[in-house]
């Protein structure tokens, strides 16, 4: 008999592309996907602990959940992602409601721990991290999500131990996966229609370099692999450390033509005394020059990072160099944070926290001149013709597309002809705003 599964998912790419495994893996057992939790007889909760604000989000709704399982007990309620693998077993004794609590390894053994948990009327909890671990090979279903533009993990957890990070500690070491698995999951996506890939793990560019899993084959060779796949329009990958960006991963800008020209480089902080508390491995200077090799090789290429405000012993003069970082590169976008302590990681020990006010105060800064930044880059498009990939028709009025650049701006544009996602036209820019560009199709 059909029954319906519903999936909340917080936090970043790896735990969306996870929970489009989830709902294909409970799908292939006839579940069907509703978004009325009230309807479901599974409810997955999909977690993200990457800051203190994330973590607080998965535990507030689990209270919704528990109004809901009151109401329906035959309701199973699996609990996964990096709340759960960090916190464990520990969930269960702050909410016994919850059936399955599981880390992001055992996503893959889903079904089994649904029928477990009915079976047996006991929770259910698998929170092994290891390093042997292997990531199954898999073919994505289309049934769920865009027919155009696809996810494919290529790597998972993190070597790096920044030191404000939980990372390392809720996806383990790093893991690559199988060259052959991912060639065999990107073309066989290629094959069934999808235009656009993008590769995705925490730490992209040292994909195949490191642990149980190493590959003869580096980052550079896996995306000359994936590009040649005949009917793939576009590949983009993220997120990348800038230690590890190499000549040879700068060259593949200029050799791949469907290698989109925007790169995600966080770079945390301006200040090399705060880098080097973060445990980043590389100065301003370092980064900078690597900001400009790259520009030399695809000056067109559109950079965005991630900061963090606020981090402990951060000086009016550190938050002044983070500052000057994004004058001098000019970012497209920013994510951008005020620090905050994470269970395991280092910084949380440091003695020398900044205030909650200071940190509001400079984030509030540094958003409102990145956003200057970010609308003057979008102004200077103006009169230029683009190629946009259509993701979709816009609400209202008629006729209004909206798509992206090969550099990731959102453009909404006019174009009286029907279109499909994943189409691919010329768009001359009229237009823009903070967020997109606007212009009309020619
Ligand atoms: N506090 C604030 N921001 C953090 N990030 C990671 N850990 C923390 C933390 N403890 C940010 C970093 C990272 C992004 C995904 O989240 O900028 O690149
Ligand atoms: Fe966290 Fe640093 Fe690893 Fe990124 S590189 S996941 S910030 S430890």
């Amino acid at each position: 008999m059909t029954q319906l599964l519903y999936i909340e998912t917080f936090g970043c790419q790896m735990n969306e592309r996870d929970s489009e495994i989830m709902a294909q893996l409970l799908g292939e057992q006839a579940y069907l996907q509703t978004d009325q939790p009230e309807l479901a007889d599974v409810v997955v909760v999909n977690t993200c602990s990457i800051r203190g604000k994330a973590a607080h989000k998965a535990y507030s709704c689990f209270g919704r959940y528990k109004k809901l399982k009151e109401k329906k007990p035959d309701l199973i309620l699996a609990v996964t992602g990096c709340v759960a693998q960090q916190d464990g077993a520990a969930l269960l004794e702050r909410m016994p409601y919850i059936d399955i609590v599981m880390g992001p390894q055992a996503i893959y053994t889903l079904p089994s721990l649904v029928a477990a948990a009915r079976r047996d009327k006991m929770p259910q909890v698998v929170t092994d991290l290891s390093a042997e671990f292997v990531i199954p090979p898999f073919l994505p279903s289309l049934a769920e999500g865009p027919a155009h533009k696809r996810f494919i993990t290529i790597m998972q957890g993190c070597d790096n131990f920044c030191t404000y990070c939980v990372v390392p500690y809720t996806r383990g070491r790093e893991i690559s996966r199988n060259f052959a698995d991912i060639m065999g999951e990107a073309t066989h996506l290629v094959s069934h229609g999808v235009k656009e890939i993008t590769l995705i793990g925490q730490n992209v560019n040292s994909y195949g370099k490191k642990g149980a899993h190493r590959q003869s084959q580096g980052f550079p060779e896996l995306l000359r692999a994936v590009a040649g796949i005949d009917g793939l329009e576009r590949l983009r990958f993220t997120t990348s450390h800038p230690k590890d960006l190499s000549e040879e991963l700068m060259r593949c800008f200029v050799e791949i033509p469907s290698l989109c020209p925007h790169f995600h480089l966080p770079v945390q902080s301006g200040s090399n005394s705060i880098l080097s508390r973060m445990n980043r491995k590389y100065t301003i200077e370092a980064y900078l020059d690597k900001v400009a090799r790259l520009r030399e090789y695809r000056p067109d290429i559109a950079l965005t990072t991630d900061i963090i405000v606020g981090f402990p012993g951060e000086t009016d003069d550190d938050f002044a160099a983070t500052m000057q970082t994004l004058e001098t590169v000019r970012y497209h976008g920013s994510y951008s944070f005020k620090y905050s302590d994470r269970p395991n990681a280092k910084a949380a020990d440091f003695p020398d926290k900044i205030v909650e006010e200071v940190k509001t105060e400079r984030l509030a800064r540094l958003q409102a001149r990145q956003e200057e930044i970010a609308l003057a880059l979008k102004q200077a498009e103006i009169g230029r013709i683009v190629e946009v990939m259509v993701e979709g028709a816009s609400k209202a009025p008629a006729n209004q597309w909206s798509g992206r650049t090969g550099s990731n701006q959102i453009v909404n544009f006019s174009c009286a002809s029907q279109l499909v996602p994943g189409d691919l036209l010329m768009v001359e820019i009229e237009g823009a705003c903070q967020n997109s560009l606007r212009g009309k199709m020619i």
